[in-house]
């Protein structure tokens, strides 16, 4: 019988095998933002919906098209959240965080909503995880967020992906830019799509972020010859843009400068970054974020420099699993009774729990049959304990690495597994 519902579409559900591999991603990330000395922040999964509409820009596809907006029973107009940023703001300033320290780090992780066309990569609840740097407007914070957003993916085992970099300067250099693409544009424009030639007038930097076959056809011939955001920003803004590509470099991270990088939210200011891989075709970026210093003044705050990211989590698993990153799994130990020990088995492997992951028959199976289903786990270390050696306070202890088996004291036992899971 076909089961009578299904998951809504654009959602997924994460049986234990694809949990178990985020849980391994989600725990390295947590490693390295301990080490860069990030704090938690945790938010509501729904908002006013005017903080997303003033914050991510009343043209940008995100508020068009792709909020879950609903009015709750008092009448509330809210929406489910499309990022974390503006939240994660709202909250900043509602806490007064800035009063208490200049500078503040925060990430965030868990699920966002965007309702978009499903496909590889894309869904509509999807998970990010989020990085904030608030309070400094120098150069070095820049290169600060950018060094962790590539540590985040070299901590999962990307060793080749190239950080793409640009400034998209500040709205009136972006103005007057925007001008300037207009009219480089414009003799193209009957081969534009409909959304490229509506954003053309409205907000033409939009034009260079189409996912569109044709208008990236149009956007490749034009290659080299459309003119550059950096050419328009102020002497401030190239300045820091300067510092901020010595800092990379400095750093050592590999980047590359595209000057068609403009970001689907309107919040920018100077720095912009993403980082892409091919293979997910045209929904291609894995993460990207850039500096926001005039979104904490639009919420009503005072002026206050930010810079942070967000990495979608689903696409870097897909990409993950994909090149076999996530195999990593920790050592699980088989324990295997005999009738004459069975009962005795059950305290050392809740004693061993406290240690290992430790798998046990739970249904009074023969011997056979245990070792068969200990084969199929996959677990490392296989414990047996023969009635003989139980006698003797022992058990037989097999390392599948090795292929080699002892008899170990049963006192000494997880130690004895400690020390070879170490090893
Ligand atoms: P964003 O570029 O809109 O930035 O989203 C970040 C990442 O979320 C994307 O690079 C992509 O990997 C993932 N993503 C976006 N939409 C989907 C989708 N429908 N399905 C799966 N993954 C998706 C932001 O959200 C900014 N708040 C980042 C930021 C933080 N900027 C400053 N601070």
């Amino acid at each position: 019988m076909a089961p009578r519902h299904q998951a809504p579409r654009g959602t997924r559900d994460l049986l234990p095998e694809e949990s178990a591999r985020w849980r391994v991603a989600e725990s390295r990330a947590h490693g390295v933002l301990e080490r860069y000395g990030y704090g938690e922040m945790r938010t509501p999964m729904f908002e006013d919906f005017e903080l997303y509409a003033r914050t991510s820009g009343e043209s940008s596809d995100v508020v068009q098209k792709e909020m879950y907006r609903f009015t709750d029973l008092g009448d509330r107009e809210l929406a489910l959240r499309p990022e974390f940023t503006a939240g994660v703001m709202r909250a900043f300033l509602e806490h007064g965080l800035g009063g208490r320290a200049r500078v503040h780090r925060l990430w965030s992780m868990g699920s966002v909503f965007r309702y978009g066309r499903p496909q590889k990569g894309r869904y509509r609840q999807f998970s990010q995880l989020n990085c904030e740097l608030v309070g400094s407007a120098a150069p070095g914070a820049d290169v600060e967020m950018i060094s962790l957003f590539v540590d985040l993916y070299e901590a999962w085992g990307f060793t080749d992906l190239t950080v793409k970099v640009n400034s998209v300067g500040q709205p009136g250099s972006r103005r007057e830019y925007g001008d300037r693409l207009r009219a480089a544009l414009a003799p193209h424009f009957d081969r534009l799509s409909d959304d490229s030639r509506r954003r053309l007038e409205q907000n033409p930097l939009r034009v260079l972020d189409s996912k569109d076959e044709g208008d990236l056809a149009v956007l490749g011939k034009l290659a080299g010859k459309l003119p550059h955001m950096l050419d328009t920003v102020s002497a401030e803004d190239r300045a820091h843009w300067d510092a901020v590509l010595d800092g990379l470099g400095a750093a050592g991270i590999r980047h590359e400068v595209d000057h068609g990088l403009v970001r689907g939210l309107d919040y920018y200011t100077r720095t912009a970054f993403e980082v892409h891989d091919a293979s997910l075709g045209a929904q291609s970026a894995l993460g990207g974020g850039g500096r926001y210093d005039g979104l904490i003044e639009q919420l009503g705050g005072p002026p206050t420099p930010g810079v942070g990211f967000a990495i979608g989590l689903d696409r870097t698993l897909l990409l993950m699993e994909e090149r076999g990153l996530t195999t990593e799994s920790p050592d699980a130990v088989c324990v295997v009774a005999m009738d004459g020990t069975r009962s005795g088995v059950i305290a050392m492997v809740r004693e061993l729990r406290k240690r290992f992951r430790v798998e046990s028959d739970i249904e009074a199976r023969g011997f056979g049959a245990q070792m068969k289903s200990a084969g199929k786990s996959g677990a490392r270390f296989l414990v047996i304990a023969g009635e003989d050696e139980w006698k003797r306070g022992e058990v037989a202890l097999k390392d599948s690495r090795t292929g080699e088996q002892k008899a170990v004291k049963r006192v000494a036992l997880a130690d004895e597994l400690a020390t070879r899971m170490n090893g």
